[in-house]
């Protein structure tokens, strides 16, 4: 998804499409468009070699649960892509006054169906409670001074995009033991306050281990609870958190919580009442 141009390379054709894999966000309707090609191929009768003849571009829609539901011609797309709101908020609006900032969910417990009702949107794509984004500002500007970049990925997912991610994670990983993708209703990310991020030197790759060996990474173990931010699933708790190690995962708990969490070496699930 997002669509790029198709390119002639000397007998053959490239298509370009990019897609930010499994973490995505499902109100951008750039994501949620698939290239698709019908091609003519036919053998040269002289050549004997086979090529292709006739090529039509068309666009799948993809529906929020990343199922594709129809294809149109590529000329056809236009118009959806006028259609889009600009100023808008698209985060949803939940009409829970629950504050549940320091509410542990994690494998046993559940957040049901709860929506935040002060979900505000950061850059194109991504929903945070306010006053987690106006931490993560602060905490990007601050780590930009050192030349770090910090790059959010995925915040608020409701239980409907949680179920997707997570039937498509255990239909991948039947064998796994530890999991890596939260149960719906089981997912900080439902709470409006967890972001997973990531940053330009891993080519802003969301959710990759590989941020464990980024100068970013270790900037935060130093500095996120200063900004109110934890690491949900740290390095070798596999077994108290009933997740595997997750760099990229960081949760708002508010400054004086989050430094009790890092001060008592305790994952914040263990922490929590
Ligand atoms: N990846 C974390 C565990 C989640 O899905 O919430
Ligand atoms: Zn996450």
């Amino acid at each position: 998804h997002v669509m790029q141009e198709l390119e002639k390379y000397n007998d053959g054709l490239i298509a370009y499409s990019l897609g930010n894999f499994i973490f995505d966000q499902y109100f951008s309707e750039e994501t949620l468009r698939g290239k698709l090609l019908e091609l003519k191929i036919v053998r040269n009768p002289f050549t004997q070699k086979i090529e292709v003849t006739d090529v039509e571009e068309k666009v799948v829609l993809l529906n929020k649960f990343f199922q594709p539901e129809k294809v149109i011609a590529a000329r056809d797309v236009k118009p959806i892509l006028k259609k889009e709101k600009k100023d808008e908020n698209p985060c949803p609006k939940g009409n829970d006054e629950d504050d549940l900032l320091l509410f542990k969910v994690n494998l046993e417990n559940e957040v049901g169906d709860y929506i935040p009702s002060d979900l505000v949107l950061f850059e194109k794509n991504i929903c945070l409670r306010k006053v987690a984004l106006e931490s993560l500002k602060e905490m990007q500007k601050s780590a930009g001074k050192e030349g770090l970049s910090l790059i959010p990925t995925s915040g608020f997912r409701d239980k409907v995009w949680q179920k997707a991610l997570f039937d498509r994670w255990q239909k991948a990983n039947v064998a796994a033991v530890i999991k890596a993708v939260a149960p719906p209703k089981h997912s900080e990310h439902q709470l409006g306050t967890a972001i997973d991020l990531t940053t330009s030197s891993i080519e802003s790759v969301s959710a990759s281990e590989f941020f464990e060996n980024t100068p970013e990474y270790k900037w935060l173990l130093n500095n996120a609870d200063k900004f109110g931010f934890v690491l949900s699933y740290p390095k070798d708790k596999e077994k108290i958190t009933g997740y595997k190690f997750e760099p990229w995962h960081w949760r708002y708990v508010g400054e004086e919580t989050a430094v009790k969490i890092k001060t008592s070496g305790l994952t914040p699930t263990e922490f929590l009442p």
